[in-house]
C-alpha cells in the first residue's frame, strides 16, 4: 500500500499496474480488499488505484464533526487530493460501489474534468427515505454500545444472495471480518454522512461519458429496479445484471463483474 498525506490525514491506497487509471471506491463499512479479484485481473492491463477511504482499512479518520460525520463530498475531496498527491493528470475511470457510488456523484459534480468514464456498481442516485435516515442515525448514536459485531450481524442478511449465504460461507466470512475490524467511529461518521446525502437523480441525464452499470440480480439494498432506472436515465450507458449475486456482486460473482469491467475498459482505452 502507498501512503499519502491528504487533507490532514494519512490515506492508504493500493496502486497496481500501468496504463489508464481506474479508481475503485469501496462501500460501507468495508475497505479496498473488497476489490481483490478485480485488482488482480485488471492490474495486468490498467493502472488500478484502490484507496481505503477516510477511517477505513489503513487510512486515518481524522477530525470528524459530531453532527455531520463525514459527508460524501468530503470523501470525494479526499479522492481528488489523493490523485493530486499521486500526480495523476490523465483522465480516470471512476468506479464506485454502493457508498462509493454516492461519493462518485459528488466527485463528478465537483471534479468532472478528471473523468474519462464511470462504473456504477450496486449503488443508487436517490437520497434516503426518512425511515432509512432514522436507522442510520440510530446506528451512529449507538455505535459505542453496539460495536462492529452488531453492525455486521445487522448487515449480513442484506449483503448477499441466498445462495452465497448458504453455499459460500468463506465469501461471507471474509466480508464480515472486514466489518469487524472497521473503526466504529468511521461507521458512525459515514452513517451521518450518508443520511445527509442529496438526491442526485438530476445529474444522470447530464452524464455524457461512457458509463457501465452493474447490479446483482438479488441486491436488496440497491435494487436492480433502481439500477435499471439509473441506466435508463444515462444516455448510452451499458447495464450488466449479475445472476446469483446480491449487493456484494463484485465478491459474490467476481468473474462476471470483472469480465464486464474488462470489456468496458478495453473498449474505451
Ligand atoms: C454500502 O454497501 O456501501 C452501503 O450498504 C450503502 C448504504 O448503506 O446505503
Amino acid at each position: 500500500m502507498e501512503r499519502f498525506t491528504v487533507n490532514e490525514i494519512e490515506m492508504a491506497c493500493l496502486d497496481r499496474g500501468l496504463g489508464m487509471p481506474v479508481v475503485l471506491v469501496h462501500g460501507f463499512p468495508l475497505d479496498q480488499t473488497m476489490w481483490e479479484s478485480q485488482i488482480e485481473a485488471l492490474g495486468g492491463e490498467f493502472r488500478v488505484i484502490a484507496p481505503d477511504l477516510r477511517g477505513y482499512g489503513e487510512s486515518e479518520l481524522g477530525e470528524v464533526d459530531p453532527a455531520d460525520g463525514v459527508t460524501m463530498e468530503r470523501y470525494a475531496d479526499d479522492l481528488n487530493a489523493m490523485l493530486d498527491a499521486m500526480e495523476i493528470t490523465e483522465p480516470i475511470v471512476l468506479c464506485g460501489f454502493s457508498m462509493g457510488g454516492y461519493i462518485l456523484w459528488q466527485f463528478v459534480q465537483k471534479y468532472g474534468e478528471r473523468i474519462r468514464a464511470l462504473i456504477l456498481c450496486d449503488t443508487k442516485a436517490s437520497a434516503d427515505t426518512d425511515d432509512a435516515k432514522k436507522m442510520r442515525l440510530k446506528m451512529a448514536n449507538h455505535i459505542d454500545e453496539w460495536g462492529t459485531e452488531k453492525v455486521a450481524q445487522a448487515m449480513k442478511p442484506k449483503l448477499f444472495a441466498e445462495a452465497t449465504l448458504e453455499e459460500r460461507p468463506e465469501i461471507v466470512e471474509r466480508m464480515i471480518s472486514v466489518i469487524h475490524r472497521t473503526n466504529p467511529q468511521a461507521i458512525a461518521a459515514a452513517q451521518r454522512g450518508m443520511a445527509a446525502r442529496p438526491d442526485m437523480s438530476e445529474l444522470l441525464r447530464e452524464l455524457l461519458c461512457p458509463v457501465l452499470v452493474i447490479v446483482g440480480e438479488e441486491d436488496v439494498l440497491t435494487s436492480p429496479a433502481e439500477m435499471e432506472f439509473i441506466a435508463g436515465q444515462i444516455p448510452g450507458s451499458l447495464l450488466q445484471r449479475v445472476p446469483e449475486a446480491g449487493h456484494m456482486a463484485p465478491v459474490e460473482q467476481p468473474e462476471i463483474v470483472t469480465a464486464a469491467m474488462q470489456n468496458f475498459l478495453r473498449q474505451i482505452r
